[in-house]
Parts: structure tokens; sequence; C-alpha cells
């Protein structure tokens, strides 16, 4: 048995009402901008306390919908380092320049000094990434430098359904949203995403160019827009996804409490905890290991030996990925904050259907993975678990 570090979940009830309205779309023959798309933008926009909700092909081309409508072309745009490279791709497609800036290692997300010093008479705004569904509490800070330097903010929600600061949503803490509706997220359509604004101006431009930048009709293009629409049937599955949406965080954070149980006890681990104002998504959950820890051998023992996946939040993140050391002469040492913390942090499995026997199993193979790590390289001298007793918990699974 395997245990994945994400996996989609569909309610077995939906499941069934799925199957006979997907009937329906096949019959009536309406597969794009019909009343499945228009009923999942009105719930998603109701969820998250916004004027507007577009749905469109995948977060990266809302990413690039928004930037455009910002018009960053010749300009600069602040983007954390640690995400993964579609946000900061968005930017290079909408025509500007992506500023990578270091992240506070406290909460994985962009530090309010790095942007500061990043600002430049060519800067036109800032992306914020909620990574593996953590709302900064500095995102107070940043929202008043951007408000200050007249700059836009978009928030990057791939990661970030359902996550709260203050009961207010993500999706409605800045200029505009950007979900990913991808298999591994907090809830998916398959691929498809989600642009969430108060801004009309931005919500008319949004359903002009996911339809090829069209005005009154298809004779009249009024944009240079692409095809960025999404169909009637990853509408109906984020229907159904959203109404599961609410549960599905509740359970995950009831998966983390699990979790953070177990681990405030093991001395080698570090845990990102949620400050009482704040709900996070889960969509990840991160841990940051001990400096004696070596994580490529913890993350292939626990895969070989457990059959467990780990996950990551974004190792490598985005400015050592070769394209961006290429194209723009990023090099290792930039930024020291994300780099000495992202080596040291792995996820562990997350998922809604993980059972309390799975999580049990994940904590005592992890422990077990840490402490023989430890007795290898000599830093301690006995183990916690005898083997007997974790592998007859690994029986259950393997
Ligand atoms: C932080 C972040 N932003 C953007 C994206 C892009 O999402 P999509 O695949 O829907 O374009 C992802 C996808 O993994 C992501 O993790």
């Amino acid at each position: 048995m395997k245990i994945p570090s994400t996996m989609p979940f569909f309610r077995e009830n939906d499941i069934h009402e799925i199957s006979e309205e997907l009937q329906k779309i096949l019959r009536n023959g309406r597969l794009i901008l019909g009343p499945y798309t228009r009923e999942f933008e009105r719930n998603f926009r109701e969820y998250c306390g916004v004027k507007h909700a577009v749905a469109v092909s995948s977060c990266t081309a809302a990413l690039e919908i928004v930037l455009r409508y910002f018009d960053v072309k010749g300009k600069e745009v602040i983007v954390p380092t640690n995400t993964f490279v579609a946000t900061s791709n968005a930017v290079v497609y909408s025509g500007g320049t992506p500023v990578l800036v270091d992240i506070n290692p406290d909460t994985l997300c962009m530090d309010p000094r790095a942007l500061i010093e990043n600002i430049t008479p060519e800067t036109k705004g800032v992306i914020i990434v909620h990574i593996a569904g953590i709302i900064t509490p500095e995102i107070e800070e940043i929202k008043q430098i951007c408000k200050d330097m007249n700059l836009f903010l978009i928030e990057d929600d791939a990661h970030a359904h359902g996550a709260m600061i203050n009961g207010q949503k993500a999706g409605s803490l800045a200029d505009a949203g950007c979900f990913s509706f991808y298999p591994t997220k907090v809830m998916t359509t398959c691929t498809g995403g989600m642009i969430t604004t108060n801004d009309d101006g931005l919500a008319d431009y949004a359903i002009s160019l996911r339809h090829h930048g069209v005005g009154k009709d298809l004779e009249n293009i009024v944009n240079l827009g692409n095809d960025w629409l999404m169909d009637e049937i990853s509408a109906l599955l984020g229907i159904y996804q959203l109404k599961a949406l609410e549960d599905n965080v509740k359970r995950r954070n009831e998966i983390a409490r699990g979790y953070a149980e177990y681990l405030e006890n093991i001395e080698q681990i570090e845990l990102f905890t949620a400050p009482p104002n704040i709900r996070y998504s889960y969509y990840k959950y991160p841990v940051v290991l001990s400096r004696n820890i070596d994580k490529k051998k913890l993350i292939g023992k626990m895969e070989s030996e457990y059959g467990i996946h780990l996950g990551s939040a974004y190792d490598p993140p985005s400015h050592l990925q070769p394209a961006y050391q290429k194209v723009f002469g990023y090099k290792k040492g930039m930024f020291p904050k994300a780099e000495g913390i992202l080596k040291r942090v792995v996820c562990l499995p997350m998922f809604v259907q993980m059972t309390d026997e799975q999580i049990k199993y994940v904590l005592q193979s992890f422990e077990k993975v840490i402490s023989n790590i430890l007795i290898e390289e000599g830093r301690v001298n006995d183990s916690k678990y005898p083997s007997t007793e974790l592998s007859a918990v690994a029986g259950i699974f393997l």
C-alpha cells in the first residue's frame, strides 16, 4: 500500500449526482459558457465574499489575465521565490519582468522587508502566494506597503481555497485572487482556475480575454485574448467540489491537529502553527527538519521503506530553477532565508480521505526514519521504536 502526498476527493453521493448531471450536459450539447459555469461562478463569489468570480482554464491563465489588466508590459512585478514557476511565468507572458524576493522563514511567505527593498520606479505590483495554504499575518503590512506605494496586489490562491484571516476568505484579500483547480489542489475541476475581484473593470476584461477578446460577440473582437475558457463539465465538478469545501478544509485542519499533537514531541521538527485569527487551508502540511537531518535521505527512506511520498513547498525555489538562472541570471545565495529554510522543509501527506490509521502510520514511520538517520550518523545510539513495533503498524498498509 502506498500513501501519496496528495489526492483528489469526491464524496460518493456527489459522484452519483455528478454522473446524472453529466448526462444532461452531454444531451443538451451546451459545453461552454452555460448554466453550470454561471452557477459555479455565482457560488464561488458568494463563498469568497467578493463581487465577481470569473472561471477560466487554469490559475496560470487567471494570473496572466489579471496581470494584463494591470498592464505590466515593460514593468516589474514582485513575486516570492518559493512558489511554483507558474506565478512568475505569468508575469513574463504578460510582458513584465518578475522580480523574485526572499521570504520570511517563519511563514514561508513573502517577507515585507524584502518587498520594500525591491521596489523601484519600475515596480507596478506584487503577487503574494499563500504557500501550502498558509496566510501570513504580515499580509496586513504587505497590503499597506502596496497602498502607500500605489502598487496592485494579487493573491496567488492556488493553495488557499477556504483559508481565512479575521473571517475573510482568501480571494477577497487583495485587488484580485487567482485560484487553481489542478488535480492536486484543495478542490479540483481536473484543470481549471478562477479570478475573484471586486473590480467591475477587471471582471469585464477577464470575460473578454478568456474567450479570444470577445466583445458583444465573436465577430467583434475588442481585446487580444486567448482560449482560456472553463468548460461546462469542469464547472459541474467545481460546483460539487465547492459544496464539499468547508467540510474538506475542516477535515484537513483535523488531520493537521492530529499531526501537530504527535510531532510537537519530536525535538527534530518545527511546525507552522496558525495564529487564532487565521485558518490555513492545509493544502500541504509543511514541517521544518532540524539541520542535522539529511532531507534527501529522509524522503528516500520514507518512500522506499514505508511507501510514503513526501511533498515540497518549494525546493528548489524559482530562482534556483535552471530556466530562471539562464534567462534572468539568478544565482545560488541570492535569497539566503528561502534557501536556508526550504532545504529543511518537507510536507507530510495531506488528503481528505486519509484514515486515522494512515495518519498514525505516517507519523510513526516519520519518527522512525528520523531516529534511524540519527543512529546511522552516530548522533544517537538507540531507536525509540523497536522495529517489530513499527512493522506491526506497517503491516496494515504494505
Ligand atoms: C502557487 C501556484 N501558482 C500557480 C499554479 C498554477 O496553477 P494551474 O496549474 O492551475 O495553472 C500552481 C500550480 O501548481 C501553484 O502551485
